[in-house]
C-alpha cells in the first residue's frame, strides 16, 4: 500500500504495528467514544490528578492570575493547549471574567472543542471563545500572535510524551513565545505506587475501556478485524524512574488484518503492544523537560496532598 494515500491515522497505525516492540499512540484515544471515557476516568475515584489540579485552581486561582502578571487593561490571548472538557480551567476563567483577554482552546477532539465553546458561550458568557481543533505539534504556528499571552498546559498531558520528546515540545512552544509570555505546566509528582497505580487500573475497568477502545477505532475507521476480547489492559508502574506505562496485551496467538492500511499483524500470546506514556515528575525531570526552552520557573502551586503541581514558567528576553 502506498503509504502517501493514507491517513495520519492509517500510517501511524501501520507503521506502529509494524515495530517491534509493537506500540500505538495515545493521541488517538479521543474519539467521541473516547473522549466520553476520559470524562469518566477524570471522575474516578481513583484518578486524583483532576481533582488535585482542580483544588489548586479553585483555591490559589487569584495567586495564580497574579503570576501571570497581567493588568486588567492589557489584552492578551489564553491559550489552552488539550482542553478536553475545560471543567477545571472554568475556575479560573471565572475569576478572569473582568480581564480583556480571548480564551482559545485547542483539542485534536472537534467534539471536545465545540462542547467546550458551547459551555463557557453558556457559563460565562463574557468570555470571548475561539476554539482550535488539530494536534499539538501541528498547531503551534496559530500560537506566534503579536500579543502577549498565556499558554495553559494543565493535567499533566505532557507526561504523555517521553522526555525528549517532552523537552523537543518545550523547545517549539517556547519559539511561539514573547519575552514575558507565561506557560503554566501541570505536572502530575512522583508518589508512592498504592496511589498511582489504581489511577490506572480501576476497578470498574474504565482505563481498560478506554484503552481497548482504540482497538475499536481501528475497527471501526481502519476496517480492521481486532477481537476486542482477545486483549487485555496491563498497566505498570516504575516507581524508581516514575513511569506509568500502559499496554495491550494480546491473551493469545492470532493474527489481525486491518483492510484500511492492507496488513496483517501476528500476535504471540502475551505479545504487548506499548499504548502510553504518563510520566510522574520531580524536581530533577522536570528540570530534564524544561532545559534550553529559554522558560524560568515563576513560581510553583501543590494541591494540598502535594500530589501534583502546576509550575508557571516565563520566556526570558
Ligand atoms: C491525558 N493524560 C494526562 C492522561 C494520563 O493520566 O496520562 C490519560 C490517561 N490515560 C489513562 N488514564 C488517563
Amino acid at each position: 500500500m502506498n503509504k502517501n494515500i493514507l491517513s495520519d491515522f492509517g500510517r501511524e497505525v501501520l507503521e506502529g504495528l509494524s515495530e517491534k516492540p509493537k506500540r500505538l499512540s495515545s493521541k488517538w484515544f479521543y474519539d467521541e467514544k473516547g473522549d466520553k471515557l476520559f470524562v469518566e476516568i477524570m471522575n474516578m475515584p481513583e484518578y486524583y490528578l483532576t481533582d488535585c489540579e482542580f483544588e489548586i485552581l479553585k483555591d490559589q486561582g487569584q495567586e495564580i492570575l497574579e503570576s501571570f502578571g497581567f493588568d486588567r487593561n492589557q489584552d492578551f490571548d489564553l491559550f489552552e493547549l488539550g482542553a478536553g472538557d475545560g471543567t477545571k480551567t472554568l475556575q479560573l476563567l471565572i475569576k478572569l471574567r473582568k480581564y480583556k483577554f480571548t480564551y482559545r482552546p485547542i483539542d485534536i477532539s472537534k467534539h471536545s472543542i465545540q462542547t467546550l465553546t458551547e459551555r463557557v458561550n453558556k457559563e460565562i458568557s463574557e468570555v470571548g471563545v475561539e476554539g482550535i481543533q488539530g494536534e499539538y505539534f501541528n498547531v503551534l504556528g496559530a500560537l506566534k500572535t503579536n500579543k502577549p499571552k498565556v499558554i495553559l498546559f494543565m493535567g499533566s498531558n505532557i507526561g504523555n510524551l517521553l522526555d525528549d520528546r517532552a523537552n523537543d515540545f518545550l523547545k517549539q512552544l517556547s519559539v511561539t513565545m514573547n519575552a514575558g509570555d507565561k506557560l503554566m505546566l501541570g505536572v502530575d509528582l512522583k508518589k508512592s505506587k498504592s496511589v498511582i497505580y489504581p489511577a490506572y487500573n480501576d476497578e470498574q475497568g474504565i482505563t481498560a475501556r478506554f484503552n481497548l477502545n482504540l482497538l475499536h477505532r481501528i475497527n471501526s475507521e481502519l476496517g480492521g478485524n481486532f477481537n476486542i476480547e482477545e486483549f487485555e489492559h496491563a498497566p505498570e508502574y516504575n516507581g524508581e524512574t516514575g513511569h506509568a506505562y500502559s499496554y495491550l496485551k494480546s491473551l493469545r496467538r492470532q493474527s489481525v488484518r486491518i483492510d484500511g492500511v492492507d496488513m496483517e499483524f501476528n500476535f504471540d500470546e502475551g505479545e504487548k503492544i506499548f499504548m502510553e506514556v504518563s510520566r510522574k515528575y520531580d524536581s530533577e525531570s522536570l528540570a530534564t523537560i524544561t532545559k534550553e526552552t529559554g522558560l524560568t520557573c515563576v513560581r510553583k502551586f501543590y494541591d494540598s496532598r502535594g500530589y501534583f503541581c502546576d509550575a508557571v514558567f516565563e520566556k526570558s528576553a
